[in-house]
């Protein structure tokens, strides 16, 4: 696991680009596996600012995203379908038919959750970009998620619910279930990124980085990958 500690957000958000952005330009048609959350937002800017230069094109890249709230579409603002074309999809030139997101719609999710894995396993990820939460899930991974799992129906946990309520109105609005890759998926990316800023992640940073690997701490899982770089601020590193 390599590990860069850079100074603020605006900085972990370049280094994370050129880690990106070199995936884009070395294979044009890379699969790019793809987080929501605040912490690959500056990411985003960064490869929208880039092809707007002229420097990078999504013309042939393909998108699987790590999940979705159960019961919102695209029609909702705080379904990460929308997220993702807020912050990426229509700042760029991809073709929306190249992108993937569990669909949380499906009236069948167990359907969905076998559907999506098995386009998982005709395109893995080029490079994913996972965030990691204040417990040390990735996806909807919550502590003690089996290491071979694959996309499924998750419960979130009340401190997941608290974390993502600042983003909704107010608490109840916050889906109770996900649909999200197992970590099995997670793990069959060739390269994988986390980026992750702020005080309030330096527990999990720690874990992940220099704890036990344990199904406690999904993000622990990240140490048995061989090509996995942690890019995170100062706040975010200070128990490393
Ligand atoms: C988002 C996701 C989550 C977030 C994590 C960190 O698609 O899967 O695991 O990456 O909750 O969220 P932020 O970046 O908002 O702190």
């Amino acid at each position: 696991m390599k590990v860069i500690v850079t100074k603020n957000y605006e900085q972990m958000s370049e280094k994370a680009y050129e880690v990106v952005s070199d995936i884009i330009k070395a294979k044009p048609d890379a699969v790019l596996g793809l987080a929501t959350g605040s912490s690959p937002i500056g990411l985003y800017e960064n490869l929208v600012a880039a092809y707007k230069r002229g420097e990078i094109s999504f013309k042939k890249i393909k998108t699987v995203n790590l999940d979705e709230y159960v019961g919102l579409d695209e029609k909702s603002d705080q379904s990460y379908v929308y997220f993702m074309r807020k912050h990426l999809f229509n700042g760029v030139d991809i073709d929306l038919n190249n992108t993937n997101l569990p669909n949380g719609k499906a009236e069948d999710a167990e359907a969905e959750c076998a559907r999506y894995t098995a386009l998982l396993e005709t395109m893995p990820q080029d490079i994913q970009v996972l965030g990691l939460g204040s417990n040390g899930h990735i996806g909807f991974n919550e502590p003690g998620t089996a290491f071979d799992s694959t996309t499924h129906v998750v419960k979130l946990t009340e401190s997941t619910i608290r974390d993502n309520s600042r983003l909704f109105a107010n608490i109840d609005e916050v889906p109770r279930y996900a649909l999200t890759m197992g970590i099995a998926n997670i793990m069959n990316a060739k390269k994988i990124i986390v980026v992750a800023n702020g005080t309030n992640k330096a527990d999990a940073v720690y874990k992940m980085v220099k704890g036990e690997v344990t199904e406690a701490v999904p993000a622990s899982v990240l140490q048995n990958h061989p090509d996995v770089i942690v890019v995170c601020d100062e706040l975010a590193a200070a128990k490393l």
